[in-house]
């Protein structure tokens, strides 16, 4: 089969087009034909921290759908012909949060992704794939959608009428912005373009501010929600974002801990969070059951994730490419095979 590994070369890592043998899937194993993958933003930080060549060998990404191809012994909840999707955690299938599952995801510095032709998966880690979405759509799922999904609803409760501030238009941010609209919650979607936003608007965000030309946004969040404001707040950027994020919260609203894409650190003045009563909540991804729960959703309320380009596996270097620029809106997938 083809697949990619990460290949180190005079400082800089790239993922390498190569060959292998189809895997056997282990017993409690069920191999899947990978139809297509997708890029997180992880996939770049995992690449910047790589150029040491610690990670030469590895197969990268660890979003994938496809078709259950082979059963391991005592397999029985599977079969042939399947369309299944793989947990982002190998080993975190339900109940509460363990470190010892962090070197379980697929695609990290202990365990190899998803962008082979054939991976195996422990049968209990996979999900069924809604039936209304094909398994390029199904492939943007495993990181991004169950982040959003197990922040903002199944660990902040979101719910109708709540309000929301959604940092962003990228992959954990559009899912964001998704589930509140489905969710009757009312999202204000911060981006640097105003065609973003337009296309935001199109998704049901109703409030947008563009984050460069309204550097102190929190200001507008507050006048947005009658001084009071956000319930909630799906916080991505990390250093230059956080301090804002503590003042446009609301008494007794949730931040949502998930992304540090301008920098972690330095420490907020948290004097605020205690003087509203408000909460940060730290979110790893999900568990199997989180993913499982999120589908039943998105099936019920017909949700079809944004996909803002497909490349073919011969290109994955353009796909990575195409995410480092930060142009997209939504997802970036790749056709593994037909
Ligand atoms: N904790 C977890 O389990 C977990 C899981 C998934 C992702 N993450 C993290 O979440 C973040 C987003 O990941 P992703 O895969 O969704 O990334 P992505 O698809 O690459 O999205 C990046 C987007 O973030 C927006 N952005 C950048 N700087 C911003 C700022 N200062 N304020 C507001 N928005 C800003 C930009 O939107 P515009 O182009 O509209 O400006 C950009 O397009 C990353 O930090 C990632 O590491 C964490």
């Amino acid at each position: 089969m083809k697949l990619y590994r990460l290949q180190s070369e005079g400082g800089r890592v790239r993922p390498a087009l190569g060959e292998a043998p189809i895997p056997e899937p282990a017993p409690g194993e069920v191999r899947i034909r990978v139809v297509a993958a997708s890029l997180n933003y992880r996939d770049l930080l995992i690449l910047a921290n790589a150029a040491d060549g610690s990670l030469d060998g590895r197969i990268p990404l660890s979003d994938a759908a496809g078709i259950v191809d082979a059963l391991g012994d005592g397999v029985t909840c599977w079969k042939e012909g399947d369309r299944v999707a793989a947990s982002f955690f190998r080993g975190w299938i339900s109940g509460p949060f363990d470190p010892a599952y962090l070197p379980t995801s697929f695609g990290g510095r202990s365990t190899d992704g998803v962008l082979a032709e054939f991976i195996t998966v422990p049968a209990v880690a996979l999900v069924a794939v809604p039936h209304h979405l094909s398994l390029v759509e199904a492939a943007t799922l495993p990181c991004a959608a169950v982040t959003a999904w197990h922040g903002l609803v199944e660990r902040a409760g979101l719910k109708n009428g709540d309000t929301v501030v959604i940092q962003g238009t990228g992959g954990v941010a559009l899912f964001g912005l998704q589930f509140a609209v489905a969710l009757g919650a009312r999202p204000l979607v911060l981006s640097s373009s105003d065609e973003k936003l337009e296309q935001a608007r199109a998704l049901g965000a109703v409030d947008l501010i563009n984050y460069l030309t309204t550097p102190d946004w929190h200001e507008a969040v507050i006048a947005l929600t009658d001084g009071k404001g956000a319930s909630h707040i799906l916080e991505l950027g990390g250093r230059e974002t956080y301090t804002r994020s503590l003042k446009a919260v609301a008494a007794g609203g949730k931040i949502v801990q998930i992304g540090v894409l301008t920098g972690a650190g330095p420490s907020p003045d948290l004097e605020r969070l205690q003087t509203v009563n408000a909460d940060i909540i730290g979110i790893t991804v999900g568990a199997t059951a989180h993913f499982s729960a999120m589908n039943a959703f998105v099936a019920e309320k017909n949700l079809v994730p944004v996909i803002d380009g497909v490349f073919p596996f011969e290109v994955v270097p353009d796909a990575y490419a195409h995410l480092r620029a930060g142009a997209h809106f939504g997802k970036l997938v790749i056709s593994v095979s037909d």
